[in-house]
């Protein structure tokens, strides 16, 4: 399995692109199921999750066509299998957004349940009973969800809590389905906004994306469309704290501050400086004086992002003061803490929040990812701490992360990925 080795290095500095959204890539792929004529989508991230997306697509019967400029065309007129299986849905939760698509254009979907999650128990039962209210039945046998539906109708449905693939499954199968859909207390993450746009211009009629009442009129049938995937809001904020943790200074470009005002907000009260030229597409980030602690609690957008907490952590680690950090989304996202804590970091957690004593010296020391933003927590952590950090169990950074080790090493990380 491969590892990835930081050494703390001092300040970054230098120029990366940001790429294509994963968050905003899964549901415009699952989305393409929505048509049989051709779809196209830009600024398309190169991430082990979309590679298992396409390789579910290809199952169910899509012709997949992927070009050097990160675009990718795909023609699903030969759909003719609905399962998404157990081996897919299990290395990426995401696979249930086939669900709606399925079901609305084909009548069918036999999905496996994900099962739980290294960051909390994730049920989909939400998505479930919105199908349902629009008048699928659905089964769930041995380990599987089996919905059938002649033709979805439309139907008015909350949903509590918000959930953005809950949201983003439903907003789907409500294009196609019989009259009018609401979709109350609606998930307002850029990245639903960003599908909503994405099916519009493929003929859907929806308004409202980006509130929390989402109205969809439902259309016969969907066409082809070009559509460019939006900039990663993470990856871009996760950037932004390593230039932070290294005070450096450091240009991301291909991105906005748009859809980053809390982060934005919480990283100016830390001390960082960030500049945007709109015109050039560009964020830049420095920090040239002792880092300030800061209290956050994470919540739906427009609050603060739960998948930038575990990076808030590393900084109000090495930042003066103490702060705390409640973590309200999901229950059990505090797995890097115990890592964290093996690099110096002095972090206790109590409940779902997490008390920071500030001005830890971090030492390098092996680590283990949990998940995601857990790794690209300890790879930040090693770019502030003295010493060499080996952080094992890496793929789960290749899930979300484009060619992080190469992004780094251009902006003068000592970092290094070795295999076995
Ligand atoms: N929930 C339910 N029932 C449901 C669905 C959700 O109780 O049917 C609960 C969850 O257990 C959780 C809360 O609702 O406590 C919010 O979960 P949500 O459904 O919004 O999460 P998600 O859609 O599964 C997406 C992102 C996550 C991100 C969360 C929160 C994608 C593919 N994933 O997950 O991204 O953390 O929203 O913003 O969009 C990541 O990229 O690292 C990642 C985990």
């Amino acid at each position: 399995m491969d590892k990835i080795i930081v050494r703390g290095c001092g300040p970054l500095s230098g120029t990366i692109p940001i790429s294509g959204a994963k968050n905003a890539t899964l549901p415009a792929l699952a989305a393409t199921l929505l048509t049989d004529q051709s779809v196209h989508l830009s600024n398309i991230p190169h991430l082990l999750d979309v590679t298992t997306m396409l390789e579910l697509l290809g199952q169910h019967g899509s012709a997949i066509t992927v070009d050097e400029r990160l675009g990718v065309e795909i023609d699903n007129h030969r759909i003719n299998n609905f399962l998404a299986p157990y081996d897919l849905v299990c290395t990426m939760r995401a696979s249930i957004l086939v669900m709606g698509p399925l079901l609305a254009r084909y009548g069918q979907a036999d999905v496996s349940l994900p099962g739980g999650c290294a960051i909390g128990s994730r049920p989909v039962n939400l998505h479930i009973d919105g199908l349902r209210a629009m008048g699928a039945e659905i089964s769930i046998s041995e380990g599987y969800i089996h919905a059938h539906a002649k033709r979805l109708h439309g139907a008015r449905i909350v949903m509590d809590p918000v959930t953005v693939t809950g949201t983003e499954n439903l907003l789907m199968a409500a294009t196609l389905a019989k009259g009018r859909t609401l979709l109350e207390n609606a998930a307002k993450e850029p990245e639903v906004v960003d599908l909503a746009n994405f099916l519009t211009k493929m003929g859907a009629r929806i308004q409202g994306a980006g509130t929390s009442t989402i109205i969809v009129d439902g259309v016969d049938t969907l066409h082809g469309a070009r559509h460019r995937i939006m900039p990663d809001r993470i990856e871009t904020a996760t950037f932004m704290v390593a230039a932070a943790v290294t005070y450096g200074d450091i240009v991301l470009t291909g991105t906005s501050a748009e859809f980053l005002a809390f982060p934005i907000q919480k990283l100016l009260e830390a001390g960082v400086e960030v500049e945007e030229d709109i015109g050039r597409e560009s964020l830049r980030v420095r920090c040239a004086h002792q880092l300030r602690g800061v209290n956050l609690e994470t919540s739906p957008y427009p609050g603060f992002p739960t998948d930038i907490q575990a990076q808030m952590l590393v900084l109000n680690s090495i930042a003066e003061g103490s702060s705390s950090v409640a973590e309200t989304i999901f229950e059990n996202r505090f797995m890097h803490v115990s890592e964290l804590q093996r690099l110096g970091a002095d972090i206790q957690v109590v409940g779902n929040v997490a008390h920071v004593r500030g001005m830890s010296k971090l030492r390098g020391a092996p680590v283990m990812a949990t998940d995601l933003r857990a790794s690209a927590s300890l790879v930040l952590a090693g770019l502030a701490a003295e010493g060499e950090t080996v952080i094992s169990r890496i793929y789960h950074i290749d899930r979300g992360y484009e060619r992080i080790e190469e992004k780094l090493l251009a902006l003068g990380a000592d970092i290094q990925r070795i295999s076995g």
